[in-house]
């Protein structure tokens, strides 16, 4: 069968390289793809939001599925796009509709299927400006640290966390205000939960679903997570807290309910469902949905996944999951983000990249920002390359990322040499 991917980042990288290592796969593109994702498939040259673009290349190249990596083009509607038009209706998209993206796509819509279906997050409350006066007592009546989320996708960067009951309305009234442009014409107030995160990853038809490896992403630039937020440093799978005890609750209070729910509204959802948790003193509690895979989660679950990704997707596409295997690797993985200096602020992009070549064949390199072909390759974005590796334990998966990592050079380079300390 012929696949197209859609998107351009490690996740994506990872995704191709699983998806060619299947004997299902005749073709594989990747679009628009980077200088990683051509060394496992064809990359076209379209924007993974052009529907009309991918339209004409689905239909001229005989795609036979097309798996969505990013947020945007489900936010945007490709899974329906697909569903309404008569030539593309019988092609599955792996990805969710347009309804079921909203639990990514809209804050204030996820809190509120998860009050529908009692699934334990924080308490919140919705303002826009017609009720500001209520965001202000709902802040007056909660406990420092202050929680304030843009409604809309802010590109990762829509959640502040302010110490001062001042600061928290000030900012409030500018994000109301347009800090985030209409992402935020309505901000989320929640509660702070206190507690370590972890990423659970679940597959689903809509009906029956399959529970992916458990990661643990990095996502502060700075040692100790401290700094900025960025779109992830380093990821590590397993995660030692999340023990079957653990995933039972989770299991039963929010992974159960969100597929009972989804599927009681009526809502089309046969993809990846992100579960960002956080335990709070050992009970699970939901601080975000996303309706895609995590980036760079993906780049050490795709390790672990031991079948045959494909048949996984087809059991999606056909709604039989249930009748298909997922047998997970018992080894450890890590990855570990090489990024550009200055990221996530201002960067430069261009520079060559070299080593590629020098690495141990410990180290699987995903790309995550690279333009180019063997030969020259550079530089595309703030984040460059993950290093990912496999270990009998997350100690001996790191030490070989770590050495990759120093191999690989450019300009400015930077990355974190403490991914994991926490766990
Ligand atoms: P989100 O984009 O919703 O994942 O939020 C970004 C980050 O903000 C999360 O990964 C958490 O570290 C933090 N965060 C979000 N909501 C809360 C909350 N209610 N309590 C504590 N931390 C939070
Ligand atoms: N690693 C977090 C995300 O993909 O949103």
């Amino acid at each position: 069968m012929n696949i197209l991917l859609l998107g351009s980042g490690g996740r994506e990288h990872a995704i191709a390289w699983k998806i060619a290592q299947s004997p299902k796969v005749d073709k594989l593109f990747i679009a628009p793809g980077n200088a990683g994702t051509a060394q496992v498939g064809t990359n076209a040259n379209i924007k993974a939001d052009d529907f009309a673009a991918i339209k004409d290349f689905v239909l001229a190249n005989n795609i036979d599925m097309v798996v969505v990596g990013p947020e945007d083009p489900l936010v945007k509607g490709v899974y329906d796009f697909f569903k309404q038009d008569a030539a593309l209706a019988g092609i599955p998209v792996i990805g969710p509709s347009k309804e079921g993206a909203q639990l990514e796509g809209s804050k204030d819509f996820a809190k509120a299927f998860m009050m529908r279906h009692h699934i334990p997050t924080a308490r919140y409350k919705s303002i826009s400006a017609d009720n500001l006066e209520e965001g202000y007592a709902f802040l007056e009546s909660l406990e420092a640290p202050y929680v304030l989320k843009a409604d809309g996708l802010a590109a990762g960067k829509g959640v502040l966390i302010l110490d001062t009951l001042e600061e928290a309305k000030k900012e409030l009234g500018d994000m109301l205000g347009g800090m985030f442009g209409d992402a935020s014409k309505t901000v989320v107030i929640e509660e702070f939960l206190d507690g370590i995160e972890c990423s659970v990853f679940v597959m689903t038809d809509g009906n029956e679903y399959k529970v992916l490896p458990v990661a643990k992403d990095y996502k502060r630039i700075g040692e100790g997570n401290t700094g900025l937020n960025t779109g992830g440093m380093g990821a590590v799978s397993p995660v030692p807290f999340a023990d079957d005890t653990f995933m039972a609750k989770v299991d039963e209070r929010i992974i159960r309910p969100t597929i009972e729910g989804l599927k009681a509204e009526k809502i089309d959802y046969k993809g990846f469902i992100f579960l960002g948790l956080i335990s709070v003193k050992g009970e699970p509690m939901v601080i975000e949905y996303n309706c895609r895979m995590g980036d760079p989660e993906t780049e050490v679950v795709m390790l672990r996944i031991q079948s045959d990704l494909v048949d996984l997707l087809e059991g999606v596409a056909e709604g039989n999951l249930g009748s298909r295997t997922l047998t997970i690797d018992p080894r450890a993985a890590v990855t570990v983000m090489l990024v550009s200096g200055g990221y996530p602020e201002a960067y430069e992009k261009g520079k060559t990249i070299y080593g590629l070549d020098s690495v141990s064949s410990d180290n699987i390199l995903f790309h995550a920002g690279t333009i180019g072909a063997s030969g020259l390759i550079q530089t595309n974005g703030g984040r460059v390359i993950a290093v990912s590796s496999y270990g009998a334990d997350k100690e001996e998966a790191l030490a070989k990322s770590f050495a990759g990592a120093k191999k690989i050079m450019f300009d400015k380079k930077y990355f974190r040499s403490d991914i994991g300390f926490d766990l």
